[in-house]
């Protein structure tokens, strides 16, 4: 507990129902965890005379926090704020500015008298930090120990800030897939032109994703196969568009690919960067730079590859923290192999056979934590994250 903080005592909600409170809305919190993810699942609500006046969750990467959200609900219901008394929080907010500026001024501008928490921050870094800024205030800060352990609510942030991967930075990456129903990541020959595995509704989702992520990561071969462009179209968010980063060893991204063509309108793209081996072909990386792309050498593998490790340190000195990986079979089976995968996202779309190395053998025996299933049209889709593996 942060010093000079006090338990949950009684006034206009007592320690049962803030309990209580924090168990509901730490569970409708955890509905957004793959969407949230490497970010906790908070859920924050507004009390006012004793009743909840507004509830707010974390729904996505970079979108508002918690309580900024139930400020936005409390808002809508009317009650006049001087009567907004107390903010009860799942996790203790944010003290300093990341996607989104800090919770605590939102907290102190709103004049909100207690804030009840139902867990610290692990990061030592931040932990206590703004529940100690919003006591030195006059805010009455409470926590209600063990009502929203972070080990219920979000594992998966505790492997984000656990010691060794905050000592050895690297992107939280989803790896997202279709499979046909017998596994393979290609349709069969015969599907017909421009049919894809999985289907219309999918495919909007994916520019949704695509939007929630600072970077796309892809191999040449999927470039050469597909020709895709990797924009980010509605419903997708394309004001902040994803870089294109493609790995590919020894330069064979060609340059009249639809990667390089101009996005079409309420469309957008991010910058396009080749990652090869260090002294890949000079004629190929000056075609490539004039094209438009950023061409960077590093390390090779042991297999001949451009070794992941650089590219994980290359990108996370980039700024990148939240990565989309597009690939086929080949690279993906690298990154889960490396243990470099944190969660996954598998359509399976309502196509039989198909081609191509199948990643059904990994997946029957791949310890999935937290796994989701749901339906999308005519696809079914599932999302897990995996444990942490370095
Ligand atoms: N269903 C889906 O979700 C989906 C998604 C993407 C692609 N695909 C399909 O997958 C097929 C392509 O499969 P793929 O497996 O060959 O494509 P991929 O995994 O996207 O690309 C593989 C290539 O990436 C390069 N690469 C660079 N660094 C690497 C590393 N460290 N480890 C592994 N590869 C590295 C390699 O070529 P160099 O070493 O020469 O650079 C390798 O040949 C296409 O038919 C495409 O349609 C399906």
């Amino acid at each position: 507990m942060a010093g000079g903080m006090t338990q949950a005592t009684t006034h206009s909600l007592d320690e049962t129902h803030l309990r209580e409170l924090l168990t509901e809305l730490g569970e409708q919190a955890r509905r957004f965890r793959f969407e949230a993810a490497p970010n906790p699942c908070v859920g924050a609500a507004v009390v006012a005379h004793g009743q909840v006046i507004g509830r707010g969750y974390h729904q996505f990467w970079g979108g508002a926090h918690a309580e900024i959200e139930a400020f936005a609900e409390a808002e809508r219901s009317g009650v006049d704020p001087a009567h907004w008394d107390t903010l009860v929080v799942t996790l203790e907010p944010c003290s300093s500015t990341g996607k989104t500026p800090p919770c605590v001024d939102a907290i102190l501008a709103r004049g909100i008298k207690r804030v009840v928490v139902g867990a610290l921050d692990p990061d030592p870094r931040h932990r206590g930090a703004g529940l100690r800024l919003l006591q030195d205030a006059g805010v009455e800060v409470e926590f209600v120990p063990n009502a929203a352990p972070l080990e219920r609510l979000a594992p998966h942030f505790l492997r984000w800030t656990d010691v060794d991967r905050v000592r050895r930075p690297r992107p939280w990456t989803i790896a997202k897939w279709a499979q046909t129903r017998s596994g393979q990541l290609s349709p069969p020959a015969n599907i017909g032109a421009g049919r894809w595995i999985s289907g219309p509704q999918s495919l909007k989702e994916v520019h949704v994703l695509r939007g929630r992520v600072d970077a796309i990561v892809t191999g040449v071969t999927t470039v050469l196969a597909d020709d895709p462009r990797f924009s980010v179209r509605p419903p997708g968010d394309p004001a902040r568009p994803p870089l294109r980063v493609i790995l590919d060893s020894y330069l064979r991204t060609p340059v009249t690919g639809r990667l390089f063509e101009q996005p079409g309108p309420g469309e957008s793209a991010g910058a396009i960067h080749v990652l090869c081996q260090g002294g890949a072909n000079a004629a190929r990386h000056i075609a490539l730079s004039e094209a438009g792309a950023q061409v960077t050498g590093l390390h090779a593998s042991e297999e001949d590859h451009v070794a992941l490790r650089d590219v994980q340190e290359w990108l996370w000195t980039r700024g990148v923290r939240r990565v989309l990986l597009e690939a086929g079979p080949q690279l993906l089976s690298r990154y889960l192999e490396a243990g470099f995968v944190d969660q996954i996202r598998v359509y399976t779309g309502n196509v039989f056979g198909g081609r191509g190395e199948s990643l059904a053998p990994w997946l029957a025996t791949a310890k999935l934590e937290e796994r989701g299933d749901r339906e999308v049209g005519e696809d079914s889709v599932f999302e897990a994250f995996l444990p942490y593996a370095e």
